[in-house]
């Protein structure tokens, strides 16, 4: 039952979501014929990859998107906190960190 809930849950999160996505400019100095530059990293990727750079972007040769979600409906004493190294937010209780909150809105992905 309990995972039915969360199941459920996730769904309609993932259904509220819409991706967020930036187009790449291509230029001659970030790509050749058979690579292109991660525009933030730097690095240089074969094209028809995927990778995720160092900000948590999901990138290809063409654009890059956010690779987590933004909540943005959570309980008024809670604040949402954004974890670089997991990629994701938290949204914990503005008086008790250690509190996670319930998020009942989110955008991206
Ligand atoms: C394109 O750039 C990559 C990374 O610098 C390099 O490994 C590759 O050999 C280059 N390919 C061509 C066709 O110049």
């Amino acid at each position: 039952k309990k995972y039915l809930a969360l199941a459920l849950l996730l769904c309609v999160l993932i259904s509220l979501s819409d991706s967020q996505c930036i187009f790449k400019h291509r230029t001659p100095e970030r790509e050749n014929q058979t690579h292109c530059q991660d525009s933030v990293d730097l690095t240089w990727h074969p094209i028809g990859t995927k990778w995720r750079n160092s900000v948590c972007q999901v990138c290809t040769c063409d654009e890059c998107c956010n690779g987590y979600s933004t909540p943005r409906k959570f309980p008024e004493d809670c604040v949402s906190v954004f974890d670089p190294k997991s990629c994701q937010y938290v949204v914990h209780k503005k008086d008790n960190p250690s509190v996670l909150c319930p998020v009942f809105a989110a955008v991206g992905k």
